[in-house]
């Protein structure tokens, strides 16, 4: 028996060697790609709770310790120094770039964030309350059928302008989406904006008055970016993933995703934090809805508390929250009631033996809408803001997976629990 393998005898005594695999860090995974073949069953995991899909080089967590590393470096190293700009190029390309590689992917995303005319007539169509996240992924949807011309996807010149156009276009699309839903007409992207204060600029300036975009605003906007851009094999990701593996146009493989993240389970926690907050009102009903929580019998869950991965704390939880109070006092903005009331249900939760029992931690949105509201943003726009950081991991996972000569169609298997065969029966005799 080789050292690096498991061994497994079957109910009926026959034994294979299933190969252990390592990785640079993390755990090992077993290789149990021969087991259906030579064995005629397969493995169980519903929810992919301790399933390896793929190997990748992007993102590494530990949940245990609370580590998020993009390509090797701590996000807290990267929240400190860096820009959603250049952790999007370190994410895109494996290495942070130099300052000329940085100018240029920086010009190039601002060259690319003008939107189609026609694209624009998709918004006509929609009623002014629609979601935002609807439009988002709608429109996304509709690049496919905008940008097939350069879309060889064994291109690499190709696959860059994907992941350009992804990054530089889905803020217009955002903010095109919240102009709808306020009424106010659509403002183009200025190129002599950073990514932030673009956004900023489309979501808030209007043709009637000059709009100054509030570096406080911008730089909030950046952090948040920069913790959101990447997540190893979230559920959104799975599913740019596992949409991109049939060879379908990229484009419509995000929009796949952003419906993925959308899910209150996922990335719309961060919009249902907020209610949920509103719902609570003040610290005296918090024991109320910390106990609904915990009833079994209640679907009630609390919002922004808990992970799949992490059963320590979120490390971009911690982050938010150090920089959601310097947001506020430098914004100026008074209502911090919502703030000390989710400080006061994070005080209050973190020492329930229930939660301490499940490793129930706040995570990363459960401070993000409270900046997101100190910017003005409104909640139904919370999870669009998610969908915008993490835009640049979903064009990474899915340009990893293209590029991966191994690569096949994802296509899991099942234990299948439903009638054995049996013969149809006219209907008369029914
Ligand atoms: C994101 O995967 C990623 O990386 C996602 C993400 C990313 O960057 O892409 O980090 C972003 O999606 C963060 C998560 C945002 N979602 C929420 O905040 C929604 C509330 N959280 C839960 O729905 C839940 O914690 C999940 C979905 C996040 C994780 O669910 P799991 O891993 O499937 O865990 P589970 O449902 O099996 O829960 C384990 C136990 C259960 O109790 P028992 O059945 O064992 O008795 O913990 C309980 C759950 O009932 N539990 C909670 C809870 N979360 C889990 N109980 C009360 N409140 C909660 N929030």
């Amino acid at each position: 028996m080789s050292q690096d393998a498991y061994r497994l005898t079957s109910p009926s005594g026959s034994e294979m060697e299933l190969p252990v695999r390592k990785g640079t860090v993390g755990p090992d995974v077993i290789d149990i790609s021969r087991l259906y073949k030579e064995q005629g069953v397969f493995t169980y995991d519903p929810g992919f709770v301790a399933t390896g899909s793929c190997e990748s080089a992007i993102t590494f967590i530990d949940g245990e310790k609370g580590i998020l590393m993009y390509r090797g470096y701590p996000v807290e190293q990267l929240a400190e120094h860096s820009s959603f700009i250049e952790v999007a190029y370190l994410l895109l390309n494996a290495e942070l770039p130099t300052a000329t590689e940085l100018a240029e992917f920086d010009s190039t995303i601002r060259m690319h964030t003008m939107l189609n005319e026609g694209m624009l007539s998709f918004f006509k169509g929609f009623r002014y309350d629609a979601h935002p996240m609807a439009m988002l992924s709608a429109v996304v949807g509709s690049m496919s059928a905008y940008y097939h011309d350069e879309m060889d996807a064994a291109n690499p010149v190709h696959r860059d302008i994907f992941a350009h156009r992804i990054l530089a276009k889905l803020p217009t699309i955002a903010a095109a989406a919240y102009k709808l839903n306020v009424g106010q007409p659509f403002m183009y992207p200025r190129n002599d904006l950073n990514y932030c204060e673009n956004l900023l600029h489309m979501l808030f300036a209007v043709p009637a008055e000059p709009y100054e975009v509030d570096p406080v605003a911008a730089e909030a906007l950046d952090l948040l970016f920069i913790l959101h851009a990447d997540h190893e094999q979230n559920c959104s990701t799975s599913t740019v993933r596992m949409a991109g593996s049939s060879g379908a146009n990229p484009y419509s493989a995000v929009a796949a995703g952003i419906s993925a993240l959308w899910g209150p389970a996922h990335g719309g926690a961060n919009e249902a934090v907020l209610k949920m907050l509103d719902d609570i009102g003040d610290v005296s009903q918090i024991g109320k809805y910390v106990d609904k929580a915990k009833d079994r019998n209640d679907p009630f869950r609390l919002m922004g508390f808990g992970h799949r991965v992490y059963k320590n704390f979120d490390p971009r939880a911690t982050l938010i929250r150090e920089m959601c109070h310097k947001v506020m006092e430098k914004l100026g903005r008074k209502d911090t009631p919502m703030f000390d009331l989710a400080r006061e249900l994070e005080r209050v939760a973190l020492q329930d033996e229930y939660f301490i029992e499940k490793n129930l931690y706040p995570n990363v949105d459960f401070y993000s809408g409270l900046i997101y509201r100190a910017l003005r943003i409104p909640t139904s726009m919370f999870t669009v803001m998610f969908a915008l950081g993490r835009s640049v991991g979903w064009a990474a996972h899915w340009r990893e997976m293209i590029a991966d000569s191994n690569g096949k169609i994802s296509r899991p298997r099942q234990l299948y629990t439903g009638p054995v065969a049996r013969d149809y029966i006219a209907v008369d005799k029914r």
